[in-house]
């Protein structure tokens, strides 16, 4: 035995030892957990963050447990897990925001069943709302689906009540809606992805298939991500599938996990998961510009790249951050305008644009040049900052909303001016 294992390691290329030894980890890694057993999940079983207890599917591909939630490692949020560490469905609160919950947490599968998660304090943070429906059992499948069925059927699966993510293979169809923080994706009936900020702003609603659905009607259009990287649509009035995206690995054998999530930061992307691997890659991603993404930076914040990265800065020293520990909760005026103690006035920013989308867009556009852009901005109450977009279409926006999202770059064209306290105040550098 010694020798056959002694030579299946000395002959082996480099690469399978590698992949054979990853494998053999994660293998011990997942079988190091305490299990509660594939198969069905019987009524009364129960998961706590601190037994480290798990329901697994079959293969131990994906299972239910406690993980500790990265923004604050001493809670713990209920997930189904890939590889027991990469979430891919989460137990959300009302916020659409994990709901982080303490170490005497519990998730159980009660003798009613419905699925509950339970704080500390007794409070119930999350429920599956399927008490008195028959509920016999939960089931993880290989596919990352949960499952609570009666004895024929099922009658509450994570697919239909997805969080954030997407799992390959999953269909998503309209109707469905992924949910993170403030931002929403869904399939407009015309095939296009939009993305949606606090139900209101659509700051993102692309057609990726318009030679093919043009003068069509589209019955239920269907959103896929295969195993094999691709992004698609499909539905029953076209021939075939329509390619959406391809990932940047498309087709690449070394991926184990593909998964589409809508990200805290309102951006949809296609994840990889190499085999072995607990961490998850981007490969694809919808909005290709973060700083057009609306409320990034929060309210008043403005969105620009250093060298590397999208970051958030405030107009100018007449403002500050809400929470300079997390510069994306945005900016505050340090004197609101109905405090000032002289006049207000309008602050100007080079190379900056207001984000303005539907719907705001037809009731916020001006036709006047920049000067009036200004002024009309300044003598309107309701007017709390103004966006002149100099490309040419001569469009001016005043931003009524009490929610303004900045941009700034050297290659914007557009001028725009925010209201405040008289005087105003130089712009700050804008830093990471
Ligand atoms: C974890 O704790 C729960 C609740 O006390 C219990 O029902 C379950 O059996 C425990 N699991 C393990 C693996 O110890
Ligand atoms: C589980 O693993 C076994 C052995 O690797 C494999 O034959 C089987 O197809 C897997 N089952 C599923 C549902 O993936
Ligand atoms: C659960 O309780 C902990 C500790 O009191 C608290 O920090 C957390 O916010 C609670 N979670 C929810 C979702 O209520
Ligand atoms: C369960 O019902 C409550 C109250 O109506 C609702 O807020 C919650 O979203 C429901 N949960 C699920 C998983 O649908
Ligand atoms: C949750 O899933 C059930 C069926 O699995 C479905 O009837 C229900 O509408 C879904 N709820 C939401 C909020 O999507
Ligand atoms: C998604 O839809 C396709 C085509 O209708 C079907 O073959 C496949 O089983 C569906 N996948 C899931 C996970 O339901
Ligand atoms: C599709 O987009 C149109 C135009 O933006 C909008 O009126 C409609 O409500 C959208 N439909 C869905 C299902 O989002
Ligand atoms: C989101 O919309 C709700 C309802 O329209 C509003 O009350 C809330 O202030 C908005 N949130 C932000 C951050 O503007
Ligand atoms: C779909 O997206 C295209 C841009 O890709 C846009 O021109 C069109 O208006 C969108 N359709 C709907 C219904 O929103
Ligand atoms: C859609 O219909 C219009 C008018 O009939 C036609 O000019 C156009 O070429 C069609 N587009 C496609 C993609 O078929
Ligand atoms: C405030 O504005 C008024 C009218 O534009 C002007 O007459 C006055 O001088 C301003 N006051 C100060 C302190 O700038
Ligand atoms: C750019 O911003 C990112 C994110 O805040 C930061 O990690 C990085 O160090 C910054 N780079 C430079 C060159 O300032």
């Amino acid at each position: 035995m010694e020798l056959k294992m002694g030579f299946l390691f000395s002959s082996s290329p480099p690469a399978l030892l590698l992949l054979l030894l990853l494998s053999l980890s994660s293998q011990l890694f997942l079988n190091g957990l305490p299990l509660a057993g594939a198969a069905d999940i019987p009524l009364g079983a129960t998961l706590t963050p601190s037994n480290s207890s798990s329901w697994t599917s079959d293969n131990r591909t994906f299972s239910l447990r406690f993980v500790p939630d990265p923004d604050n490692p001493s809670l713990f949020l209920a997930a189904v897990t890939y590889s027991g560490a990469i979430r891919v469905w989460t137990a959300v609160g009302a916020d659409n925001t994990p709901a982080a919950v303490d170490s005497a947490a519990s998730l159980q599968l009660r003798s009613d069943g419905d699925l509950r998660l339970t704080n500390g304090s007794g409070a119930v943070v999350w429920q599956s709302n399927t008490s008195g429906k028959g509920v016999t059992a939960a089931f993880l499948s290989e596919t990352g689906k949960l499952i609570l069925k009666n004895r024929r059927r099922s009658v509450w699966q994570s697919f239909d009540n997805s969080t954030d993510t997407i799992l390959q293979t999953q269909n998503f169809t309209i109707g469905q809606t992924l949910k993170s923080g403030l931002y929403s994706f869904s399939l407009n009936n015309t095939g296009n992805l939009t993305l949606t900020w606090n139900d209101s702003v659509s700051y993102f609603n692309k057609g990726f298939t318009s030679s093919y659905t043009a003068n069509k009607t589209l019955i239920s259009p269907v959103l896929t991500l295969h195993t094999n990287g691709i992004v698609s649509l499909s539905d029953e009035s076209l021939p075939g599938s329509v390619v959406i995206a391809y990932s940047s690995d498309y087709a690449e054998s070394a991926v184990a996990m593909r998964f589409v999530r809508l990200d805290s930061d309102g951006n949809l992307r296609a994840y990889s998961v190499a085999s072995g691997s607990i961490t998850a890659t981007s490969r694809w991603s919808a909005v290709a510009d973060q700083c057009t993404d609306f409320g990034w930076c929060g309210n008043m914040g403005i969105c620009s790249y250093n060298d590397t990265s999208p970051v958030c800065g405030c107009p100018s020293k007449n403002f500050e951050f809400v929470d300079p520990s997390d510069r994306r909760k945005g900016c505050k005026r340090r004197t609101e305008i109905e405090d000032c103690p002289g006049n207000s006035t309008m602050l100007q920013m080079d190379n900056t644009l207001f984000l303005t989308y539907p719907p705001e867009i037809s009731t916020e556009q001006l036709f006047v040049g920049i000067t009036a852009c200004r002024l009309n901005c300044l003598l309107a109450a309701s007017c709390a900052a103004s966006t002149s977009v100099d490309d040419g279409s001569g469009y001016c926006y005043l931003k009524a909303s009490n929610f303004v999202s900045g941009y700034q770059s050297p290659a914007l064209p557009s001028t725009s001016f925010a209201k405040v306290c008289a005087p105003a105040l130089p712009n700050q550098p804008q830093s990471g």
